[in-house]
């Protein structure tokens, strides 16, 4: 069954096509991936299917609802990992979740046990009270990842989890996605680690300059193509993920 479908999906911004006119279909209970590197479209295309900003063109619906109708009854049922850091730096990890979980009107009463369970979750529990300035890169994509949670979304959607983030601190990140896919949450990613795409992904969108080249399962595709999923995007774009 599928979760998101968009159909014809582009986005421009001023005369800039970000996304040209892609297809793709996300089923429930998989871990989808759009691969590709800098600049490809994939924060945009992500961005659209959680309603932080309509298509120009197109139509995306998630959980069946169309984008444009009620972006508001979508985002109730998804969790968001963005690709920049943006929790608040004058508040402790504890209160972040609070103050977060308040979007949601979930009552103050439950916001502390649930703050508190999330954060055990993540591993960040003897850091509740600390100022976010004081902890690591790996912490910080960790709480941010307790953060999306706060809602119990049924879809979560991930702007390169792990960029940036020692091998350690990764592979912490992909055991918690692991968790949660296994419980049956539906999984969005973002990334230029291929080797993330690899171990996470169902099925990937290889996407070069706004559009979708091909979208298969990680392992048909280097069976197809020959060589792993990095020598796969080379074969297809004639690019390398560092350009
Ligand atoms: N808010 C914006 N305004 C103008 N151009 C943007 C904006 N966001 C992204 N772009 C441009 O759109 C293209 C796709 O960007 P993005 O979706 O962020 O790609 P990716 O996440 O794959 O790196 C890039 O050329 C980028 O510079
Ligand atoms: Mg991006």
């Amino acid at each position: 069954m599928e979760i998101v479908t968009a159909k014809g999906l582009t986005k421009d911004y001023g005369p800039l096509r970000a996304v040209n006119n892609i297809d793709f279909e996300i089923l429930r209970g998989e871990c989808f991936g759009f691969l590709g590197p800098n600049g490809a479209g994939k924060t945009t295309a992500m961005s659209i299917i959680y309603c932080f900003m309509p298509p120009t063109s197109g139509k995306v619906k998630v959980f069946g609802i169309d984008v444009t109708e009620n972006p508001g009854l979508i985002k109730s049922r998804i969790g968001v990992m963005p690709q920049e850091d943006n929790l608040d730096p004058d508040l402790t990890v504890l209160e972040n979740l609070i103050v977060y979980a308040r979007y949601f009107d979930i009552l103050k009463k439950d916001s502390l046990p649930l703050a508190k369970e999330l954060l055990e979750f993540v591993e960040l529990s003897e850091k509740e009270n600390v100022n976010i300035k004081s902890l690591s890169g790996g912490m910080k994509r960790r709480l941010i990842l307790a953060r999306s949670l706060v809602n119990n979304p049924e879809l979560l959607i991930l702007d390169e989890p792990t960029t940036g983030l020692d091998p350690h601190s990764r592979h912490a990140v992909w055991d918690k996605l692991n968790h949660l896919k296994a419980k049956g949450t539906t999984l969005i990613l973002t990334t230029h680690y291929m080797e993330e795409a690899e171990k996470l992904c169902d099925r990937v969108a290889i996407m070069d300059s706004g559009r979708i080249v091909t979208i298969d399962t990680p392992s048909r595709l280097m069976n197809v193509h020959g060589g792993n999923l990095e020598a796969v995007y080379l074969k297809l774009t004639g690019r390398t993920l560092k350009e």
